[in-house]
């Protein structure tokens, strides 16, 4: 008998309607939309708003959205993983929150931080259930609201970042379709580079944080972005490598939406044409974990069974990693 794979049977996405437009940014900081789309090829991000909206909110619409379309009831739901750097609060996981907003009885879920990375993470992280045997019908997430840790004071973070959330079902198969191979990777000398001051164990909410701008995204940009066109390109490339794929057997790379430029030179290292590269960044932003399942939601109807998908990603940790993935139906799912 052949092997049990996870293959993704649904995708489910939601974004906030508020978009945050370059020139709206433009009376906020010292930017221009040149600058803007030229260095990093955003137009405009989405930004959730409204009192205590977090990102539970967002990923229980994406999750509502693909059980109607797989024609899942909660109750099937046995794991929910919940990728996120912006949990509602701290305790309890947000995936938990997210079951029961949706009534997944059965289930039991965890919270999953690798920042832009989290979503790769989740989806291996998911598939090893499925494998084992142990679990049917896993739903990995990956949600955002990075708007409520970014400085809209600061310029080189608040043009970057958007909110969002986007969610897979994960389900057995022995068709040879899923999730074929995975490199992840993580190196936390990279920390210094790009983390949050304040509010974690090591230096909890104070006064002096608070005045001191620390509860917001640091980032020191060329840094991370070395970084991150070198290592999303070489896991790309090693992982096509290893399973004897050529550019040319490639039919998308679903990369993980940090920079145009970025996204581009991964697939010129693949030797791929960028008409098999998604992309929603000039849209969307940086979702952080909700990138890639958001390229997924709004490239669906393009997908068809049989597809060679790569999925690439870097960001803070540093974490990084790619996927390679046999797409398992045709088109949008109903
Ligand atoms: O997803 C998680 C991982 N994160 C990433 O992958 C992000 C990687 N990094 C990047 O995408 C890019 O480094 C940024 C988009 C963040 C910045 O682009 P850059 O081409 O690396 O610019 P830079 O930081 O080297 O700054 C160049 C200049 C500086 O001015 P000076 O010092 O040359 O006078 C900045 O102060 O651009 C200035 N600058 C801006 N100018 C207008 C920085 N931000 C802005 C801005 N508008 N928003």
């Amino acid at each position: 008998m052949s092997e049990i794979r996870a293959v993704i049977t649904g995708i489910g996405g939601y974004v906030p309607d508020y978009a945050l437009t370059n020139k709206e940014l433009e009376t906020m900081v010292d930017t221009n939309d040149d600058w803007i789309t030229s260095r990093t090829g955003i137009k405009e991000r989405r930004i959730l708003k409204g009192k205590d909206q977090g990102t539970s909110v967002m990923a229980t619409k994406a999750v509502e959205e693909l059980l109607r379309k797989t024609r899942t009831s909660p109750e099937q739901i046995d794991l929910i993983i919940c990728a996120t750097t912006t949990p509602d609060m701290i305790f309890p996981a947000t995936a938990n929150l997210v079951a029961d907003n949706i009534g997944a009885k059965h289930s039991f879920g965890f919270d999953l931080q690798a920042a832009c990375s989290g979503f790769l993470y989740g989806l291996v992280t998911g598939a090893q259930f499925i494998e084992a045997g142990t679990y049917r019908k896993v739903v990995v997430i990956g949600a955002d609201k990075m708007s409520s840790i970014i400085d809209y004071q600061d310029r080189t973070t608040c043009i970057i970042f958007g909110d969002g959330a986007g969610a897979v079902l994960l389900e057995p198969t022995q068709e040879p379709y899923g999730l074929r191979d995975s490199h992840l990777r993580s190196d936390g000398s990279g920390a210094p580079h790009l983390h949050l001051k304040a509010g974690g164990s090591r230096r909890p909410a104070t006064v002096e944080t608070v005045t001191a701008r620390e509860h917001f995204v640091y980032q020191e940009g060329a840094a991370v972005f070395k970084y991150a066109v070198k290592h999303m390109a070489d896991v790309s490339a090693d992982i096509m490598k290893r399973n004897q794929l050529h550019a040319e057997d490639i039919d998308w790379l679903v990369p993980h939406q940090a920079n145009k430029r970025i996204i581009d030179a991964t697939a010129e290292r693949m030797g791929i044409g960028y008409d098999k590269v998604m992309y929603t960044i000039h849209k969307y932003g940086n979702t952080t974990s909700g990138t890639i399942p958001l390229c997924l939601w709004d490239y669906e109807s393009k997908l068809k069974k049989g597809d060679n998908l790569i999925m690439a990603a870097f960001g803070g940790g540093f974490t990084w990693g790619a996927t390679y993935v046999i797409w398992g139906y045709d088109g949008k799912a109903s």
